[in-house]
């Protein structure tokens, strides 16, 4: 699988001039092999013992004391819970690279806006444990929003500039405020030597990822490929929400943005007939309305002007009330 995601590389390098795609239609396919080395070198991981579930944070703290005392490595994947596979790849990853695996559940007040979806987020506590004990997670955290969040806390983390005002910012102004302030708090708690993120929440992980340079937290960023149904839709604890109809469309935005990836391989460099082919596709779609279609500098999330280095294609899309994201990243 390795070998078919370089040869890819080397086919579109040879054909198409400079581009080295990270299409995401060839990580897709190495992925694939990915899951299964995984798979293989799980099975030489042993389960760890009985996963703990833990909702105190001076019991959490306790558990990571011992573990650090003994130089075991910890890989941590923060979630809002309602698991998929989505949330399973960053588990397995996280146990294929780790010695102790935390995976945290909290649906985090502070990151929805008051016209958001905080009450009605999915939640399904037994399912999410049964789910990470089937991944031999090690320490599973469901703390409460009053311990985290106690009466007069009045402290947030937040990564200024563009970077948390376009995109998911320009809609939601303090979500990423709510992101970074959360995951600040729970690298504090967890201690981890690893954190691991998925590209589907491509503007999310590049900005924890400057918080963590910024505030020298010493741990690596994992960001892990976007897994998808069947259909090509990004799998999402929100795609629940969606009526049969909507969730029949809702694949016209993987449509769209492989359809951009094509125009790149062909040449295409202008950002502005990119995002009007991707806008008019979504457009006809009766029911999907557009919050953003973006093509940005990977880095920093401003636009581009041209397409050269690495570029994300973001979109986000409103079915009903249902706000569906998906993105691509090239390097051109
Ligand atoms: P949540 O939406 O539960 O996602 C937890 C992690 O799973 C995030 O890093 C997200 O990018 C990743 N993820 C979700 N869907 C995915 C998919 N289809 N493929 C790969 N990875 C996927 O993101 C959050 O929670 C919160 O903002 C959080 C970081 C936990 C802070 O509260």
């Amino acid at each position: 699988m390795e070998y078919f995601f370089l040869t890819s590389m080397v086919h579109y390098s040879k054909n198409e001039s400079l581009i080295l795609l990270y299409a995401e239609m060839i990580v897709d396919i190495f992925k694939e092999g990915m899951t299964q080395n995984n798979s293989a070198r799980n099975e030489a991981w042993k389960p760890q013992g009985k996963m703990q579930t833990i909702q105190s944070k001076s019991e959490l703290r306790k558990a990571i004391k011992s573990v650090k005392s003994k130089g075991k490595t910890i890989g941590f994947v923060p979630t809002m819970g309602f698991l998929h596979q989505g949330h399973l790849s960053l588990i397995r990853r996280a146990r294929a690279e780790n010695d102790i695996v935390v995976v945290s559940v909290f649906v985090n007040p502070a990151q929805f806006g008051p016209n958001d979806d905080l009450d009605t987020y999915p939640r399904d506590a037994q399912r999410d444990s049964d789910l990470m004990a089937a991944e031999t997670v090690d320490f599973a955290f469901f703390p409460t929003a009053d311990a985290l969040y106690p009466k007069g806390y009045i402290t947030y983390v937040e990564v200024q500039g563009p970077m948390t005002q376009v995109l998911c910012g320009r809609s939601r102004p303090t979500h990423f405020r709510g992101v970074t302030t959360i995951v600040a708090k729970l690298f504090n708690l967890v201690s981890p030597d690893r954190a691991y993120f998925g590209q589907k929440d491509a503007q999310q992980a590049t900005v924890i990822r400057k918080m963590v340079r910024d505030l020298d937290f010493d741990l690596q960023v994992v960001v892990c490929p976007t897994v998808r149904e069947a259909d090509g839709i990004a799998m999402s604890s929100r795609n629940t929400y969606l009526t049969p109809g909507q969730r029949t469309d809702a694949p016209v935005l993987r449509r769209a943005l492989n359809d951009a990836t094509k125009m790149i391989v062909k040449g295409e460099r202008n950002p502005v007939v990119i995002r009007q082919n991707i806008e008019k596709q979504i457009d006809g779609v009766e029911g999907a309305v557009i919050d953003y279609v973006s093509v940005v500098n990977g880095h920093s999330m401003e636009e581009v002007k041209t397409l050269n280095g690495e570029v994300l294609i973001a979109v986000a899309v409103k079915f009903g009330a249902t706000r569906l994201l998906d993105n691509i990243r090239v390097e051109v």
